[in-house]
């Protein structure tokens, strides 16, 4: 069995977010995937952890690399996406990796349609972030750090 690397975390990012730099940048501004998995590395480093990142347009594909965690990361940020909003499945994967989990959202879904209000991960998150733009992802990672015991 591998041994566990307690010092890295997963970045996990769902649906649509490959296209962020063009996707309706009014609302998610011009940033792309790139810069945010750049901030997101570099503000793990500044608290000597490791980033894993991955995203993906497939819910299972999400599951699995959740589940993978459990034994390679001491955390998990995710931005499901739109699976935020129906995914019990990636809850319920989340709840069963019992690894902290920090939840971003880049806009604020509160200021938007009705059926983004909802989250089935929000009660598997210690901590949620929303409408901090990408910053958000890194105020992920410093709450992160901030929970994880020392080395
Ligand atoms: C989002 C908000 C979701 O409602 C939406 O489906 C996304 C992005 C955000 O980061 O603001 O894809 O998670």
């Amino acid at each position: 069995m591998t041994p566990t690397a307690p010092r890295s975390i997963l970045l996990l990012n769902g649906p649509n977010l490959n296209l962020l730099g063009t996707r309706e940048p009014e609302i998610y501004g011009s940033d792309t995937l790139a810069d945010v998995e750049a901030l997101a590395r570099t503000t793990a480093a500044a608290h000597q952890l490791e980033l894993q990142a991955l995203q993906s347009n497939h819910e299972g594909v999400l599951i699995d690399a959740i589940h993978a965690a459990r034994g390679t990361a001491a955390g998990i940020v995710i931005n499901p996406g739109a699976f935020t909003h129906t995914s019990v499945a990636i809850a319920d994967a989340l709840a069963g990796v019992a690894l902290p989990v920090i939840e971003v959202h880049i806009s604020n879904v509160h200021k938007r349609e009705a059926f983004r209000h909802h989250s089935y991960v929000s009660p598997v998150a210690a901590s949620i972030v929303i409408g901090a733009g990408i910053n958000g992802y890194r105020l992920a990672i410093e709450q992160l750090a901030w929970l994880l015991p020392e080395a």
